[in-house]
């Protein structure tokens, strides 16, 4: 019998997005201002319409979705939308993010609200940002606004979107507005942003005690380039901690551990109702004294592992492997938030999914709590400092024509959603290398599941 591989019933398929990629127009957001400033975004692009998602073409995509089999929409909402001056809220806004979410439960689709995804309004941004004394209190304001008004359409929420790469691109690399490189700056930001966190966290639970609330952590995975060297070991242990462990063990126990700097949270212990998890790839570290806002580490991907088109992504699944293992320390179910690669020909996708849904589906049977996997993403979208130049999307989009097309991945994604299952006859119409990598190790180890 060739082999199946089934997955937990009840098990959520869906694709992720986030507002200010797909909806375009952000006039009030900080990003839009960031963009229009030379040499923030490679080759000059600017999201301009986006997938153009407020001007109503959120519907067809939403249609595609779930004619493509899709359960569930990892959608976000925009602050600056909402609340477009201090204080001032808009109707009009709020109205429509309400048609969106009535749009995606009618066509069976569960949306899962992230009310932080990267953007502020750019008054936020003008006072400070992330470094403002008061933004826990504001971002707080803006998420009670949000949850009394649409908590009736939906009960999961990802309060803010990887804290982690928020406060380093933006305030230690330099590269998401404001753009400073300053690891200070940085690190007060993760508290601020965990703060913000645990203020939110509790205000959605008052407005909707049935609510399941998380954070989506992005976990890159962080190992020694030469295992046997202590400094390339100790910087790749400091990296992880910094930038993998901090936020959620702040919010299962209240402490946030930053280098040099531990800071008390008291009310962000037990914040999570689940593990929100982004895995895309796993770096390797070595040790660099000039590096110092990398925490004196220089990384790179593991020599080997295989390169997406714009080498922007390594197909590492061990790493999947690893980071599911390590989540299930935190006691909470697992729900993988964002996984994905860019790739415009669609080629390594294929390999890339099959291989990151096999280790998923390994990691639940030796009993990984996972209850679903958002897809990153949906169409192609406006991919940050990155523009228009990487494409994550199961449909392709040409920005200029707002043309939509179908790449192999939405039918090989719409299998695996339909049955429940990876089969070794679906790897071989699709990936036929994935398939013979496992089988040839299944067969040199019967006793082995196949770790990729
Ligand atoms: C994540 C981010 C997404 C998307 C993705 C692909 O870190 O949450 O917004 O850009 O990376 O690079």
């Amino acid at each position: 019998m060739p082999p199946t591989w089934a997955f937990p019933e009840g098990f959520l398929w869906g694709t992720a997005t986030a507002s200010y990629q797909v909806e375009g127009d952000n006039a009030n957001s900080d990003w839009w201002h960031w963009e229009a400033q030379p040499g923030r975004i490679r080759g000059g692009d600017r999201s301009g319409k986006a997938c153009d998602w407020w001007g109503g073409r959120w519907a067809e995509d939403l249609d595609r979705a779930a004619d493509a089999g899709q359960k569930a929409l990892r959608l976000s909402i925009e602050w600056s939308r909402i609340e477009p001056e201090p204080g001032r809220w808009d109707p009009a806004a709020l109205a429509y993010y309400r048609e969106i979410l009535l749009g995606a439960r009618s066509r069976g689709l569960t949306p899962i609200v992230t009310l932080h995804h990267f953007t502020n309004p750019q008054w936020l941004t003008e006072r400070d940002g992330w470094l403002n004394a008061e933004v826990a209190v504001l971002f707080e304001r803006y998420v009670h606004q949000v949850v009394s008004q649409l908590g009736d359409l939906a009960d999961l929420w990802i309060t803010v979107n990887e804290p982690n790469v928020l406060a380093y691109s933006g305030y230690a690399a330099g590269v998401f507005p404001p753009g400073h490189t300053n690891l200070g700056h940085a690190l007060q930001v993760m508290v601020n942003l965990m703060q913000a966190h645990a203020a939110a966290y509790h205000t959605i639970h008052s407005l909707q005690p049935s609510a399941q609330v998380g954070l989506a952590h992005h976990v890159r995975g962080m190992q020694p380039e030469r295992p046997h060297c202590p400094l390339d070991r100790l910087v790749a242990w400091a990296r992880s901690a910094t930038f993998n462990e901090a936020c959620p063990r702040a919010a299962q126990d209240g402490i946030l551990r930053l280098p040099g700097r531990r800071v008390t949270i008291p009310e962000a212990v037990g914040t999570q109702d689940f593990f929100g998890l982004n895995y895309y790839t796993t770096e390797v570290a070595r040790f660099d004294p000039r590096a110092w806002n990398e925490l004196m580490a220089r990384s790179q991907y593991p020599p080997g592992a295989g390169r997406s088109p714009n080498g922007f992504m390594a197909s590492v699944p061990a790493g999947f492997a690893h980071a599911l293992q390590w989540a299930r320390r935190f006691r909470l179910p697992i729900l993988i938030t964002e996984n994905g690669t860019e790739d415009p020909g669609d080629d390594f996708r294929l390999g890339y999914v099959l291989e990151h849904l096999h280790c998923l589906w390994n990691e639940i049977d030796m009993g990984a709590p996972v209850t679903g996997y958002m897809h990153w993403t949906l169409v192609d979208n406006f991919e940050w400092a990155e523009g228009w130049n990487l494409r994550f999307g199961l449909w392709a989009l040409d920005p200029r024509t707002q043309q939509r097309t179908r790449r192999r991945s939405v039918d090989l994604y719409a299998e695996v959603c339909r049955s429940n299952s990876l089969t070794a006859d679906l790897m071989d119409r699709y990936a036929p290398q994935v398939l013979e990598r496992l089988l040839g190790q299944m067969k040199a180890d019967p006793g082995a599941r196949g770790q990729l």
